[in-house]
């Protein structure tokens, strides 16, 4: 039914934040490496938003390029004035013009909202109702507006200040998203006057109007957890908080064992497939994908990476951007990887580096090898050839290439490309002095013998 009806997503994006006490305008704050406006951006668009405008204010033009950059097909509106939140609805006229069957209201600073909650309220205007709005059973119903019921229909919302001491009992709250028809939407708002104690135009005065015009308003309910608001860093950690648990549980859900799922903490993006294990005190920064089977021990942190099918990492593993294990490598403990190829089986299992590498399948990197990538201007890769074994504290200086097949001895530092199959020895050769070391001991007693009589 919905997919069928056009549907505008208006995102409030214009607020001060001041409570937040930082540089930083509120809805550019992250949770779980998304920014909250990036958070409301991406559930509109799961709930089925056509187009999307965001209402900014021109003196923070960061929330505009964030917007953009999370939604390239977003516009924006700008709202000069901040005057109410039906003021700030207004302030995207030209895209309500543009004519939808749908119209939703999001907050910027609402991010744990679910597409599917959005789409209940789709459903009140498919089936008829002018403005529907989502409202919540607040534990401390201070500061929201309240839902006046009569005969269980909405009657309107009266604004906290606003209300009667009767009015401030009822406990079910405007959440402060709604959904408008989109024929309604414009002469709707257009009515709704600031005549009231906060001198300023309240989106939720839609209910009154659209029931003074013989239309229907209608609302659906959601959890109080699910449209908390950010204001400040103490309510930026409970939406986090949240997220990872809603997260933690979807990973769950999908075939993936958490030994201490308390302990670890996802991306918005993280993707882990089936029978993947992941042990306690692992952190995955944005844009990871852990495939089938793999194993991701304890301490771990990935960011940016790829663990292909049955391959293992950690205990205190470390993946950064662009480092992609093929079926079954294995990174063991404090080996750091980067922006480099595994191929499959390989294994480097030791206090290791690999940046700027591409590594063949069946190799093995002994402990403490190092990958030399950076001169102090640029970075040089280093190419490891399929069943290359690389002796342990080997430094490959890059640009250079290790043949497939080929042996690289303990201690040796690389500068030269080694050939398929050859042994590359880089070190000193070792000398051996017979009886050196007893008689450097006598000498060496003597003469402190000599100086403590002096
Ligand atoms: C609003 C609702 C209230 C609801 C509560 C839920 C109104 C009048 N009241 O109250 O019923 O219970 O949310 O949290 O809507 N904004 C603008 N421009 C403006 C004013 C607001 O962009 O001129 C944005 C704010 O940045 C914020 C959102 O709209 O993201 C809500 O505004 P806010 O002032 O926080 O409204 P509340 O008083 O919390
Ligand atoms: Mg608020």
């Amino acid at each position: 039914m919905q997919s069928a009806r056009s549907c505008l997503a208006i995102i409030l994006a214009a607020g001060e934040g001041t409570r937040m006490k930082s540089a930083r305008p509120k809805v550019l704050h992250e949770v779980a490496g998304r920014s909250l406006l990036g958070h409301a951006l991406a559930a509109v668009e799961a709930a089925g938003a056509s187009a999307v405008c965001v209402v900014v204010s021109p003196e923070r033009p960061e929330v505009g390029a964030e917007a953009l950059t999370r939604y390239p097909a977003a516009t924006l509106a700008f709202q000069t004035e901040r005057l109410g939140t039906a003021h700030a609805v207004l302030a995207a006229r030209e895209a309500l013009q543009a004519g939808y069957d749908d119209v939703i209201v999001a907050f910027a600073d609402t991010p744990l909202v679910r597409p599917e909650t959005f789409r209940a309220l789709r459903d009140e205007l498919a089936a008829g109702a002018a403005v529907a709005v989502l409202a919540f059973a607040a534990k401390d119903p201070t500061g929201y507006g309240r839902l006046v019921l009569s005969d269980s229909q909405l009657e309107s919302i009266v604004e906290h200040k606003d209300a009667t001491p009767e009015q401030r009992r009822i406990v079910l709250c405007n959440a402060g998203l709604m959904a408008l028809s989109g024929a309604q939407a414009l002469p709707i708002l257009e009515s709704i006057g600031d005549d009231n104690a906060q001198r300023e135009f309240y989106l939720p005065d839609a209910v009154k109007v659209a029931r003074s015009r013989g239309l229907k308003a209608t609302h659906t309910r959601a959890p109080e957890d699910e449209v908390m608001g950010v204001n400040d860093r103490l309510q930026l950690a409970a939406a986090e908080a949240r997220f990872q648990a809603r997260k933690r549980d979807e990973v769950m859900a999908q075939g993936a064992t958490l030994i201490a799922p308390e302990t670890v903490f996802f991306s918005h993006d993280t993707a882990i497939g089936r029978d993947v294990v992941i042990e306690p005190h692992c952190v995955f920064g944005p844009g990871v994908k852990v495939a089938d089977g793999a194993v991701i021990h304890a301490f771990s942190h990935l960011e940016g990476a790829e663990v292909g099918p049955g391959a293992s990492v950690g205990p205190y593993g470390r993946l950064r951007p662009g480092a992609r294990l093929a079926q079954g490598a294995k990174v063991g403990n404090f080996v750091e990887i980067k922006a480099a190829e595994i191929g499959a089986g390989t294994k480097i299992s030791h206090l290791t580096y690999i940046g700027d590498a591409s590594i063949g399948a069946g190799a093995n990197i002994g402990a403490g090898t190092i990958t030399c990538n950076y001169d102090g201007f640029n970075k040089a890769k280093t190419v490891i050839g399929a069943g290359a074994f690389v002796g342990s504290n080997s430094s490959l200086v890059a640009p250079v290439s290790i043949g497939e097949g080929a042996y690289v001895g303990s201690g040796s530092v690389i500068t030269e490309d080694v050939a398929a199959d050859a042994l590359a020895v880089g070190r000193a050769r070792q000398v051996e002095k017979p009886g050196w070391a007893s008689r450097f001991r006598a000498a060496a007693a003597a003469l402190k013998a000599r100086r403590a009589k002096a």
